[in-house]
């Protein structure tokens, strides 16, 4: 597959033109990278037409991906989601009534951000079961049909997020029964997915039903961080495919960097040569790792191939606890809170990596368990709109002085980016509870 970004680049770069432009480096290493790190300069496109090198190379991952349409974002699925929330509301704005959007409560800051710019309801789809981690919803097609029907109108879209942070995959094509029943388009943050595309059997959202999606190719596709990708689906409504990078654009730097682009254009040449290959021969060694994890007596979450969520309270520690000692054995995790230790593996791990994680693992010796109960976010208590709570003056207060207040600021640790409390609602007592479990001591209240 042609690579036109890094062809470009490449070629710029060994050229030795006085660089009279952007960025202030002029391509001297200082770094290492800044011969490579340009502008919009003549013939090298800008992000946000349809036109040029760039545009080029979209098309070649939308061929890749299976999409009618892939954009590509420099600001991670953050700007994706704002984009593709954009997109789903503007073509599908029905007059003289505010737009609501059903999605699952373990959406990230980013879609809360985007009811703020884009001034609509967010409503919650409640699970039936009890989670034992806020970044997991088990949402199931009942939940998100129970979600419609309760409403107090018709939504706009259904957003889910599959795969969660843990590793656990949503029932897609079920949802999107649901969906079609009523209507609904599909939207999905599928920020920790990209991969599932390339497994032998697809399970990447655009092929299980989703209209459009957003993937960090970053989180799990050999590309530098803050490349994303936002998909839409052939089958999506027609009225999606109208503008959709001038929408993006409103939400993104007019500076995107050519570094990602050229990181994005090259993944489609890995994507279309070696990854598949890669991936196929990762996915039964990843298989094999879980199990002898599990062998040593650990629990562990999540069917998502490539992700390894551990809950270790059944061993004795904490999930903070494991993560540490990992760490002190030259492993370093993506996520650990009180209850799970997350470990995110791609087929660039090597056997050395998968030897170390299990000695270091082997150096432990089950404990008394521990018995936590697991920490469920509470059916929200709305008070006014996410909009006209964030641009309300607010003022910081202690978590513990904030019962019966409304919520003025996303409150979310970081990672995993899950907002706890949300503008507009009322900071209740669970709430309270939830937030200082996550270690947030403080509070912006209207
Ligand atoms: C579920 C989920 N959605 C969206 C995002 C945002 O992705 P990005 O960091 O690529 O902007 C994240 C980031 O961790 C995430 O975990």
């Amino acid at each position: 597959m042609n690579t036109p970004i890094c062809d470009f680049v490449t070629e710029y770069a060994v050229s030795g033109k006085t660089r009279l432009h952007m960025p202030g480096h002029k391509g001297a290493p200082q770094h290492g990278l800044e011969p490579f790190d340009i502008t919009e300069i003549e013939g090298a496109g800008y992000l946000y037409s349809d036109e040029g090198i760039i545009a080029e190379s979209e098309k070649n991952a939308a061929m890749l991906f299976g999409t009618g349409r892939t954009l590509y974002s420099t600001e991670g699925s953050t700007l994706s989601i704002k984009a593709m929330l954009a997109i789903a509301l503007t073509s599908l704005k029905k007059e003289n009534e505010r737009p609501l959007v059903l999605a699952s409560r373990n959406a990230h800051k980013a879609f809360l951000d985007a009811a703020c710019l884009l001034d609509f309801d967010a409503g919650f789809i409640m699970q039936s079961t009890p989670s034992p981690s806020l970044c997991r919803a088990f949402i199931t097609a009942d939940d998100v049909r129970a979600a419609i029907e309760r409403a107090d109108r018709m939504p706009t879209a259904i957003y889910v997020t599959s795969p969660d942070y843990m590793g656990n995959i949503l029932d897609l094509p079920a949802i999107k029964a649901v969906c079609r029943e009523y209507g609904l388009p599909l939207l999905v943050d599928n920020a920790h997915g990209a991969y599932l595309k390339f497994l032998k059997k697809s399970l990447h959202p655009i092929d299980l039903g989703a209209d459009m999606c957003c993937d960090s190719a970053h989180k799990t596709l050999p590309v530098y961080t803050g490349g994303g990708y936002l998909h839409i689906s052939r089958n999506a409504d027609k009225r999606f495919f109208d503008e959709p990078k001038g929408l993006m654009s409103i939400f993104a730097s007019t500076s995107p960097s050519y570094l990602l682009m050229q990181s994005l254009d090259n993944c489609n040449r890995l994507l279309s040569g070696e990854f598949p290959t890669l991936l196929e021969a990762a996915v039964p060694a990843v298989q094999r790792l879980k199990q002898d994890i599990a062998d040593m007596g650990f629990s562990i979450m999540g069917a998502e191939p490539m992700k390894i969520t551990i809950l270790p309270l059944s061993f004795g520690l904490t999930g903070f606890e494991l993560a540490g000692h990992l760490r002190e054995n030259d492993v370093e995790c993506e996520y650990a809170d009180s209850f799970c230790t997350v470990l995110m593996l791609s087929p660039y791990n090597t056997e050395r990596d998968y030897e170390r994680l299990l000695f270091a693992l082997s150096l432990l010796s089950p404990k008394e368990p521990i018995v936590k109960l697991p920490l469920t976010l509470p059916a929200p208590v709305y008070r006014q709109s996410i909009r006209s709570a964030v641009f309300s003056r607010a003022r910081q207060i202690n978590v513990s002085d904030a019962l019966g207040r409304v919520c003025a600021r996303t409150a979310a640790s970081c990672q995993p980016s899950i907002p706890i409390a949300v503008p507009g609602e009322e900071i209740t007592a669970q709430v309270i509870e939830v937030l200082k479990a996550y270690g947030i001591e403080k509070v912006q209240v209207i």
